[in-house]
């Protein structure tokens, strides 16, 4: 068992979080000597078997965990979840083209100016007007489309599509940004052509993008890609086209197989829905604190709140800090509080966090 000094107990950051303890253990024994090499993972080449090994073991339980089917293939790649912004229309979309986009807040915004460099947008609904603090519900897209861009949870916002199926009526190529709820609930992967996810929050650390993309779209358009650019070179070298993020991969090597040892996707998904209904349900008993978002479309990993009486907003930070509580302030673009649910995050922090929020109510009742 690793010692440590932590103490910090309850990490609800938004992302680089939590991870599983399983994770750091494994982690900080391969810095020193990975699997028994001699070596640390941190000076291994990464085109020695060793790092073959966990690439392969990645790659293969990702596409385990997920179901994916035959055509679809797993990349890791360079550069966060913002890199994807402007990946993803250099290689699906021609300059005459037109891509339709859900606009639900600051990522997707940021994935709307990337995708104008390279073809024509069309937002097809927005969250814009209500401030965010609802999923918009009746919307079209053209089906001249090259694909459809939607943002599966909004991390900053606190809101997230509950029913995906709603987008598969529309019989265009889907396109999701995952990064914040990726492999936390079953989800048909395979009715996607591309996703894309920054794996600080799910499924990793920092500095490794996870990209599932569908072979059979690519190649179909007109322009000349960047070699480092090209989904199909990264394919062919199995993400090994360039040094990859080799700790990082690491990382998410190990928190996929954590996520396979607690039986999959669908058994994480219970726990996350037990722990969005513990923090859902006590925030809807308290009157002095207030959900931001509409009950229907609230994430089950970012849960966004704000209190009633702002003059103890800060009074209430200080005292979840005091007891070991990180990350519930809100992001600085819609303030009040956020707490984040990731897979790694057990109940008890949840169920100590809510404790607190009754107890303080109480207090200031
Ligand atoms: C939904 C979503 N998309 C994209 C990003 C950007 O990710 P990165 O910082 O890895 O570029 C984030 C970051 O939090 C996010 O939550």
């Amino acid at each position: 068992m690793l010692q440590t000094s932590r103490a910090i107990i309850h990490n609800f950051n938004a992302g680089p979080s939590i991870l599983p303890k399983e994770v750091f253990e494994e982690a900080s024994r391969a810095i020193l000597d990975f699997n028994n090499s001699g070596l640390s993972i941190l000076e291994i080449g990464h085109r020695t078997p060793l790092f073959q090994q966990v690439m392969d073991e990645a790659r293969n339980l990702a596409k385990e965990l997920m179901q994916l089917d035959n055509d679809h293939e797993v990349l890791f790649l360079h550069g966060g979840a913002s890199t994807q912004f402007m990946q993803v229309p250099m290689n699906l979309l021609n300059e005459n083209e037109l891509v339709a986009f859900t606009d639900t807040g600051v990522w997707a915004a940021k994935a709307i100016k990337e995708a104008k460099l390279f073809g024509h947008v069309e937002i097809v609904c927005s969250g814009k007007e209500n401030n965010y603090t609802s999923l918009p519900k009746n919307f079209h897209v053209p089906a001249t489309a090259k694909y459809l861009h939607l943002t599966t949870n909004n991390t900053i916002y606190g809101s997230q599509w509950q029913d995906l199926s709603l987008f598969y009526q529309f019989n265009v190529p889907l396109v999701a940004d995952m990064s914040s709820d990726i492999l936390s609930r079953e989800i048909d992967f395979n009715k996607f052509d591309l996703i894309y996810a920054g794996a600080q929050k799910n499924a990793g650390a920092a500095g490794v993008n996870m990209v599932v993309v569908n072979k059979n779209i690519l190649g179909k358009i007109a322009r000349t890609i960047p070699t480092i650019m090209d989904y199909r070179n990264h394919i062919e070298a199995g993400s090994l086209l360039n040094t990859p993020p080799v700790f990082a991969v690491y990382i998410c090597m190990l928190t996929l197989r954590w996520l396979k040892n607690m039986g999959g996707v669908a058994a994480i998904e219970k726990i996350n829905n037990a722990k969005a209904k513990l923090f859902y349900d006590t925030l809807d008993i308290l009157p002095l604190f207030k959900g931001r978002v509409a009950k229907e479309d609230r994430s089950k990993m970012n849960a966004t709140f704000t209190i009633n009486d702002a003059s103890l907003e800060k009074e209430f930070l200080e005292l979840c800090k005091n007891e070991g509580m990180i990350g519930v302030k809100g992001h600085r673009s819609s303030g009040g509080f956020r707490v984040s649910m990731y897979n790694a995050l057990p109940i008890e922090s949840v169920k100590a966090l809510t404790d607190l929020m009754k107890e303080f109510a109480n207090n200031k009742g």
